[in-house]
């Protein structure tokens, strides 16, 4: 049944999630804002982290994600501060995150994508 090939992917990708929401729980020790760490962990929760993921959603080359619910991310190129906002209070159809990303996590994503986008360097 589908239900018994499903499993072991849910369990890998609650995996996935936890590690990523422990690492980055543990911003800034872990990784300074902007570099390479933070930056993979960023895209972590991209793709698969957050819940439900951004890729799901949405186009981004960087994260290789090709969702076509909202904007384009490439083409919108939102600073730091948009996604960020974007992340606490939803927006249209995309749901908050305030309850399920810490402030760092959200600031990290705000960052990466920025960066990934061309938005800010
Ligand atoms: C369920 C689908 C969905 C998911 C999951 C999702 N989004 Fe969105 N997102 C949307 C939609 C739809 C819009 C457009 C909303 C509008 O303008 O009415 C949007 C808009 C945005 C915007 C633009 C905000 C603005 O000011 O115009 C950003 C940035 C963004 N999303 C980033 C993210 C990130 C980062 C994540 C993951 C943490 C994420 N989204 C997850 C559907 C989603």
């Amino acid at each position: 049944m589908s239900e018994e090939r499903g499993r072991p992917a849910a369990v890998l990708r609650a995996a996935i999630v936890a590690l990523a929401a422990l690492a980055l729980a543990a911003l800034p020790a872990a990784a300074a804002p902007g570099d390479a760490a933070e930056t993979a962990l960023a895209k972590a929760l991209f793709t698969q982290g957050a819940v439900p993921p951004c890729a799901l959603c949405h186009t981004l080359k960087d994260a290789g994600s090709a969702g076509a619910v909202g904007p384009v991310l490439d083409e919108l190129q939102p600073d730091a501060a948009r996604v960020v906002a974007a992340l606490k209070n939803g927006i249209g159809a995309m749901p908050s995150y305030k309850a399920t990303l810490t402030d760092a996590q959200m600031q990290a994503l705000g960052r990466y994508v920025a960066r990934a986008t061309g938005a800010a360097r």
